[in-house]
């Protein structure tokens, strides 16, 4: 079977958003011109496990149009646009995923993409990987890239404890990635899920970040901008006074819970709100997370602190606990933007997934020149998306004198 989507007469709205998503990501544009010119990839296979948006359709035809055969799974079982499968589908990519898998059907998409036996794995939170792993590496796999923070937390736990089988990319790791999509790109798309689950009116709400990465610190951004009151939860000492300095309420989340209207974790941690929390929470609360994995908020717990539940609206479920109190999960604790949202916008996916492409052409030009390890970006494949980049939004910046380098790389100033 070279595909299973949800259905296939929703390619031509597929191919429309593609169409849209391209306008909008013109560095990849390029990118994808000089893969169909060199064709990096002619006779490869690659697997990816991505988010199935439109922006992530540019970079499978990137990769196709590169001589690539391509397989492509779900990086979560909410987060697939079912019109963007179909199209891909449509254009030749064996495509396995659909809106609201089972976590069943999640696993078994994962083993039907990893079945096409790849050379080059593409993941976004390592499941991929560590399945490719669990289930014997083929020995001759080039490599492998991952795109998010807690993919690079895993691959590295791989590393050290010395079972990596290929040398794999911390897409995620380039300045032009993290620097953008970790903060612009989720700010933006977790607000967005937020007002899409809810509808809700942001000013003078007291909402809770948890975390002050990267990610912790697009979303407090943004939400200060919709003027809401933000309040941060942290456990490194050096980003809560970033938080602090930033203008930001810093406190427990013990006590934060007490008092805060809406709830966003962004730790890439576990058990961050938890049943102790619930309980002290005000009515109406709303929960909801943003990063990789659905650890965050403990719904389990909530189930069963729950003496009754509904679904509201889309994506949002009311829990009644024992003392009246209701609770509203957003997309059942799951990346709240992709979820419930569409996930960043064309514009910033642009960078990432330069990236990702990339990314994975070093590693087929420095295939057996590579150990098995985690290796960032080199800066200059970084600091050359970003200049394309700014050509694409028709932006100059200045270059240094010859007098000026002199003066930079002096000590003996005259002073
Ligand atoms: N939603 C998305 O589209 C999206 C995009 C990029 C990254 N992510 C995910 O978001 C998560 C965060 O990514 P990041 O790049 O900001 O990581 P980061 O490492 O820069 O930041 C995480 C922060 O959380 C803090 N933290 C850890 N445990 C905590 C706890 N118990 N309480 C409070 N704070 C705690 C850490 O000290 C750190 O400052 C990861 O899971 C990442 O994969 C999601």
């Amino acid at each position: 079977m070279d595909y299973k989507v949800k259905d296939m007469k929703l390619a031509k709205q597929g191919s429309l958003q593609l169409e849209w998503a391209a306008m909008h990501m013109p560095a990849l544009g390029d990118v994808k011109k000089e893969f169909e010119r060199s064709k990096p990839f002619k006779g490869l296979k690659i697997s990816a496990l991505l988010h199935v948006t439109k922006e992530t359709g540019i970079l499978m035809l990137s990769l196709k149009a590169g001589g690539a055969s391509v397989s492509l799974g779900a990086g979560n079982p909410l987060s697939t646009q079912d019109d963007i499968a179909a199209a891909l589908a449509d254009n030749g990519i064996k495509v396995f995923a659909w809106s609201g898998q089972s976590v069943k059907e999640y696993n078994e998409n994962v083993h039907r993409v990893l079945d096409f036996d790849p050379d080059i794995i593409i993941d976004d939170g390592a499941d991929l990987h560590a399945a490719a792993h669990a289930k014997g590496v083929k020995i001759d796999v080039i490599g492998g890239t991952e795109e998010t923070t807690s993919g690079i937390h895993r691959i590295k736990a791989m590393e050290a404890q010395g079972v990596l089988k290929y040398p794999i990319i911390a897409v995620n790791n380039a300045n032009t990635k993290y620097l953008f999509d970790n903060r612009y790109g989720t700010g933006q798309s977790t607000l967005d899920g937020i007002i899409r689950g809810t509808n809700i009116f942001l000013p003078g709400k007291m909402v809770v970040v948890g975390g002050y990465g990267w990610v912790g610190r697009g979303v407090a951004m943004r939400f200060r901008g919709m003027g809401a009151r933000v309040i941060v939860t942290e456990v490194d000492p050096m980003r809560a006074l970033e938080a602090c300095m930033d203008g930001f309420d810093v406190m427990q989340m013990d006590d934060a819970a007490k008092v805060g209207d809406i709830f966003v974790t962004a730790t890439g941690d576990t058990d961050i709100i938890v049943g102790k929390h619930f309980n002290s929470m005000k009515d109406g609360a709303i929960l909801s997370n943003t990063g990789h994995f659905d650890v965050e908020v403990d719904v389990k717990a909530l189930e069963g602190m729950a003496v009754g539940k509904r679904r509201i609206r889309n994506n949002l479920d009311e829990y009644t606990l024992k003392d009246g109190r209701r609770l509203y999960l957003i997309a059942e604790g799951r990346l709240v933007n992709l979820g419930a949202a569409e996930g960043h916008p064309s514009e910033v996916m642009d960078l990432s997934f330069c990236n990702q492409a990339l990314s994975a052409k070093y590693v087929v030009d420095r295939h057996g020149q590579l150990g098995n390890k985690v290796y960032k970006i080199p800066d200059d494949i970084d600091n050359m998306i970003a200049s394309i980049k700014l050509k694409s939004m028709g932006v100059k910046i200045d270059t240094l004198t010859d007098k000026q380098k002199k003066y930079l790389d002096s000590w003996d100033l005259d002073v």
